[in-house]
């Protein structure tokens, strides 16, 4: 089915998942550690839709959540309990109360404090709390600040030293139980050394805890793997476990992996038509019915996603900016775009827009969120429906 008749059939702006590339992806992990212990556990944050999420449930996946909302959708997509992790910098009393209640398979902590308020509640609870840490190793993931992770001057983890005082604390506990060890340093990673520097020496670490007897069973990886928005060279999947595994070698822990964006991020394309174009004595601007508010990323980060005019791929292009129809300036799809001469209702697709699309959407500007398509053996069926206004309005109450 191609993009005119989905647009015709579903109105936009609307997200289109591939799903057969999303199992093709999905299984490309599995093998990638295949022969090793492994559990991919998807991170819901990228892209949360129900149905996709009970798909890959169906192909074996796990589930890293950040909040107990994305804990409850794991579980109702059909992700059993036992591969379902929660990490979070800041997981409130609730949330650790539930997630022990639900008997995840553990919680990825972030401090020690929050170490002793787990260990609190699970005392209240009358259980142990499967619990890893996160070290921060200090290590330049080189990506986009904002989603770089793995720095002291960044809010995540702890110390290697702070972590080993925590798992001895942990084992002396009787409502703690040290399963797991965890890093992550940052989102978009197009280059494997820092990956590999962080993982050995998160694996030396692992190692010395062994050594002091603890049982630590999960090594997890984190997630990170970037995808080619711009053309960019990005890590083969097999370099990437080959070198993780590399880091670990005499010792035989599970592995976990938490990636995100390089499942899906390359399975969807956001559809936005033209609402019309206008000019100034220095720019050209398309306007279109999507906005920052279906699609952040390029506001957010100056993220580039590759996108054209479908069905004019071979006329004459000029420079111009695609914005929506927010009241700021920084609301725009692409900036400084080379795009043919458009019309009112000319279909434009933004690529690679599967991961962090439609999860960072909000209704700024009172609008509804776009619709969400699966393609299923290139069959369409609608995911998610578009939000209706009076949706918008139904949880507020009157003043007077
Ligand atoms: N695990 C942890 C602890 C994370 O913080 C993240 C992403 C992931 C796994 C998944 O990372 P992935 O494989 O998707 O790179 N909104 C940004 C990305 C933020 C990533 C936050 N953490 C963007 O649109 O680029």
């Amino acid at each position: 089915m191609d993009f005119h008749s989905l647009a015709q059939r579903y109105q936009t702006p609307l997200y289109v998942y591939d799903f057969d590339k999303l199992k093709e992806n999905f299984l490309g992990f599995k093998d990638a550690f295949a022969g090793r212990k492994s559990l991919i556990c998807y991170a819901l944050k990228a892209n949360s839709n129900l149905s996709l999420l009970s798909f890959l449930a169906s192909l074996g996946a796990g589930a890293d959540c950040v909040s107990i909302g994305e804990v409850k959708k794991a579980l109702l997509a059909g992700i059993p309990k036992y591969k379902i992790i929660f990490s979070g910098v800041g997981k409130r009393d609730d949330e650790i109360y539930e997630a022990l209640r639900e008997d995840i398979l553990f919680l990825n902590l972030e401090s020690f404090e929050e170490m002793k308020r787990v260990e609190k509640i699970a005392k209240e609870l009358g259980k142990r709390a499967r619990i890893s840490v996160r070290v921060n190793p200090n290590i330049d993931a080189k990506t986009h600040p904002y989603i770089s992770t793995g720095l002291y001057e960044n809010k995540f983890g702890v110390e290697i030293e702070v972590a080993k005082e925590m798992y001895i604390y942990a084992k002396t506990s009787s409502f703690l139980e040290a399963v797991g060890v965890h890093f992550h340093i940052g989102s978009q990673l197009c280059e494997l050394s820092p990956i590999l520097e962080a993982s050995q020496k998160v694996a030396d670490f692992y190692k010395s805890l062994l050594a002091l007897g603890l049982e630590v069973k999960f090594f997890d990886i984190g997630g990170g793997l970037g995808i080619a928005y711009e053309g960019e060279e990005i890590i083969p999947l097999y370099d990437y476990a080959q070198g993780i595994l590399s880091t670990l070698k005499d010792c035989e822990p599970t592995i976990i992996c938490e990636a995100g964006r390089r499942i899906v991020g390359d399975c969807g394309v956001f559809l936005t038509k033209v609402i019309g174009e206008k000019s100034n004595s220095h720019k050209r601007f398309i306007i279109v019915d999507g906005a920052m508010n279906d699609l952040m990323r390029p506001t957010l980060y100056q993220a580039k996603h590759h996108s054209y005019i479908l069905g004019k791929e071979n006329e004459p292009k000029t420079p111009c900016d695609i914005v929506g129809a927010i009241c700021e300036s920084g609301d725009f799809l692409a900036k400084n775009v080379l795009m043919p001469s458009s019309e009112s209702g000319d279909l434009v697709v933004f690529e690679n827009a599967g991961a962090y699309g439609y999860s960072m959407s909000s209704n700024y500007n009172t609008r509804t969120r776009p619709a969400e398509v699966a393609l299923i053996e290139g069959n369409p069926k609608l995911i998610k429906a578009r939000e209706s206004l009076e949706s918008l309005w139904a949880n507020e109450l009157e003043l007077l």
